[in-house]
């Protein structure tokens, strides 16, 4: 190689290189510019109200005519809303193999929509209530299509109240055992869905005996008062989808935007959530801000 290409090559090597940098210096404008707005705008559209969760009501509503109405109407309203419905004809099922005439009517009338899925409320005392006497609850609630002759007076899981949050190995054992029993049920298909009412965090080592898990069931005040302590930060990233979480005693004076920020924060920690204004017998009816609620919902 002679000399005079040596130069030649370094001037053009520099221009080159000018050239290069200027590239990468336009590449990183245009990036810097275009992609974050379109990210934001994206995101800001999609997510503003951040990740969606489905409504989840504990209808310990009796269905007078027109009692569930409602309910009926926000589920009709939004159909990409998820439901999910918890029914207590007695204290569970009731004593006999099929619930009174006006649960026979209206169950069907929601088990009808695809965007529902209702499940047949159980207690067990902590863990403490006798085994067979709660798998005899499933069962009925299990038995009902057949025995009403009505495949859509049907639940499809089982709402377990009162599991306990301390860790004991029988008491694993034993609510194992009813999830098994849950899921080897056909008439509680397609889901067999079942969840687990502790009303606040449990020993981890139950989480994966229940497709969910109540971590949160108290006052707007007390909602206030962890999320300001980070309580739910140990769980709130992996195990959301795992999450509900129900927040009563809402305050009145808290609409509109301030709803609207609750409802976000939220569905930040729980894949399922109940939000009511009602602040005695917080599930005995709908409270005042029940389809704003359900609108921030479907937001
Ligand atoms: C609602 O349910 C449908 C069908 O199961 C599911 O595909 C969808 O992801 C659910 N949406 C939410 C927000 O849970
Ligand atoms: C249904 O509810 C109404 C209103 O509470 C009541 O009068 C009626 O007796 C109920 N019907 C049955 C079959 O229980
Ligand atoms: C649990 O209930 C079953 C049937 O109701 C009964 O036979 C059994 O003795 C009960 N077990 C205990 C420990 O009470
Ligand atoms: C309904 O349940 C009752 C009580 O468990 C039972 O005696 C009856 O045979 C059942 N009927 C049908 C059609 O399954
Ligand atoms: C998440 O749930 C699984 C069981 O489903 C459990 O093993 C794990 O400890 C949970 N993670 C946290 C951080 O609680």
């Amino acid at each position: 190689m002679s000399t005079e290409k040596h130069v030649s090559n370094r001037t053009c090597l520099k221009s080159k290189l000018s050239r290069f940098i200027l590239a990468i210096v336009v590449l990183i404008v245009i990036i810097v510019a275009v992609v974050p707005s379109v990210v934001v705008t994206t995101l800001h559209k999609k997510n503003s109200m951040g990740p969606k969760a489905k409504v989840f009501v504990p209808l310990y509503v009796y269905p007078a005519p027109e009692a569930w109405a409602p309910l009926e109407n926000v589920i009709s309203a939004h159909p990409d809303v998820n439901f999910t419905v918890v029914i207590n004809p007695g204290n569970g099922p009731g004593p006999d193999s099929l619930p009174d005439g006006n649960y026979t009517r209206e169950i069907p009338k929601l088990t009808a929509y695809d965007n529902v899925r209702v499940l047949g409320y159980v207690y067990t005392s902590y863990g403490k209530r006798n085994a067979s006497e709660v798998r005899k609850d499933i069962q009925t609630y299990a038995d009902w299509p057949t025995n009403s002759s009505d495949p859509n007076l049907a639940v499809r899981g089982i709402f377990f109240d009162e599991t306990p949050q301390q860790y004991e190995a029988q008491t694993l054992t034993y609510l194992q055992g009813l999830t098994d029993f849950v899921k080897g049920l056909k008439a509680l298909g397609p889901d067999q869905f079942v969840v687990h009412n502790p009303g606040a965090v449990p020993d981890s080592r139950y989480l994966a005996t229940a497709d969910s898990t109540v971590v949160f069931e108290a006052a707007y005040s007390t909602f206030r008062e962890r999320q300001g302590a980070k309580l739910f930060s140990s769980i709130s990233d992996s195990n959301r989808t795992q999450l509900c979480a129900i927040v009563h005693s809402v305050p009145e004076s808290v609409e509109g935007k301030d709803l609207r920020s609750l409802v976000k924060q939220v569905r930040k920690v729980a894949d399922e959530i109940y939000i009511t204004h009602l602040s005695t017998n917080y599930y005995a009816s709908f409270g005042s801000k029940w389809t704003e609620f359900v609108d921030l919902m479907a937001a």
